[in-house]
């Protein structure tokens, strides 16, 4: 019988989406899913992390380099974690052979991570290992209620959030098309953006949240013919510096939101490495405009 072919563009066809290669052969079975340059390697590439001074950004940024990709971590903060993470992620990349740097950036800048990221990606062109990561993970949380809310606050959560999300997915965008070597772009969203969480209002959050689940469908059907995919991942509560200073002043949420879950505990940054290396690799490669949401099944009880 002969074969099903895969798409219905022919060579005339203006529209017909390029794919590259190592995408081609990993759906076609090619790549071992267990071996070294398998079918989730990042093997001569380049990752922008972005929010990756600490928590789930540096945890996802060593998950990349253990997968064979050189990183870039992009943060707010003049300097990454002083905690050991940043040291062992370093190191980790040193033991592979692969570089792992931190640059200073705010995200909400367009020009500022428009002219970071173009270099960046410039540079690893150069280099023979171009950038087809972006994972972005910088964010901000602020509860407030309805009734006391300021609009300035919910301003810049909208504008940390969903403005910062949109400038950082624009710049790993032009620079994706630039070098035509297409990529994943990957946002962390929450599973705030579908549900509103019980004993913690925070609008603001949840909306930007929400806004970001759009933002990945929209973009994800315009960088299509660009070979560029985005996703989404949307955890549940994660033991990170930000849940850390929520609950520094309202303890009692941690009991609260234990119980929120079939699972009866929070999450930790670790257990997103194995969905942000599938995200970025060849193994999820007809999958674009979705999300992972990753809760301890928060949303399903
Ligand atoms: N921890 C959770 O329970 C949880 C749950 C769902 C989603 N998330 C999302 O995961 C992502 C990572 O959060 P985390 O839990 O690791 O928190 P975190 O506070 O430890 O990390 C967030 C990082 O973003 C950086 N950042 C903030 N504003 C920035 C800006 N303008 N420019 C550049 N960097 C900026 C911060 O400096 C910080 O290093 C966030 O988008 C957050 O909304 C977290």
């Amino acid at each position: 019988m002969a074969p099903i072919p895969t798409s219905t563009a022919g060579p005339v066809d203006d529209h017909r989406i390029p794919v590259q290669d190592a995408v081609m052969a990993a759906a076609a079975g090619e790549r071992s899913v267990v071996e070294g340059d398998g079918l989730f390697a990042l093997k001569n590439s380049t990752s922008v992390v972005t929010g990756g001074a600490r928590g789930i950004g540096l945890t996802l940024a060593a998950a990349l380099v253990e997968a064979g990709s050189h990183v870039v971590c992009l943060d707010l903060l003049d300097e990454p974690s002083s905690e050991p993470d940043w040291l062992m992620f370093k190191a980790r990349a040193k033991e592979l052979g692969l570089t792992a740097r931190y640059v200073q950036a705010d995200i909400t800048d367009a020009l500022q991570i428009n002219t970071v990221v173009s270099e960046i990606a410039d540079e690893a062109a150069s280099l023979g290992r171009p950038l087809n990561t972006m994972l972005h993970a910088a964010g901000v949380q602020k509860p407030g209620t309805v009734f006391d809310c300021d609009p300035a606050h919910f301003d810049w959560v909208m504008r940390v959030n969903v403005t910062g999300t949109f400038i950082v997915t624009q710049a790993a965008a032009r620079a994706m098309r630039k070098h035509k070597s297409g990529g994943s772009i990957i946002l962390i969203a929450s599973m705030s953006g579908y549900i509103s969480n019980r004993g913690l209002y925070c609008t603001a959050y949840n909306s930007s949240k929400a806004a970001v689940h759009q933002l990945c469908r929209s973009t994800a059907v315009e960088l299509a013919e660009h070979n560029v995919r985005v996703n989404t991942i949307s955890p549940g509560y994660v033991n990170t510096k930000m849940v850390e200073q929520l609950l520094q002043k309202e303890p009692a949420l941690l009991g609260q939101w234990t119980n929120d879950n079939p699972m009866h505990r929070i999450g930790e940054p670790s257990e997103f490495k194995g969905a942000a290396v599938f995200l970025a690799s060849g193994a999820s490669s007809f999958m674009t405009g979705a999300d992972l949401r990753m809760d301890g099944g928060h949303c399903a009880w």
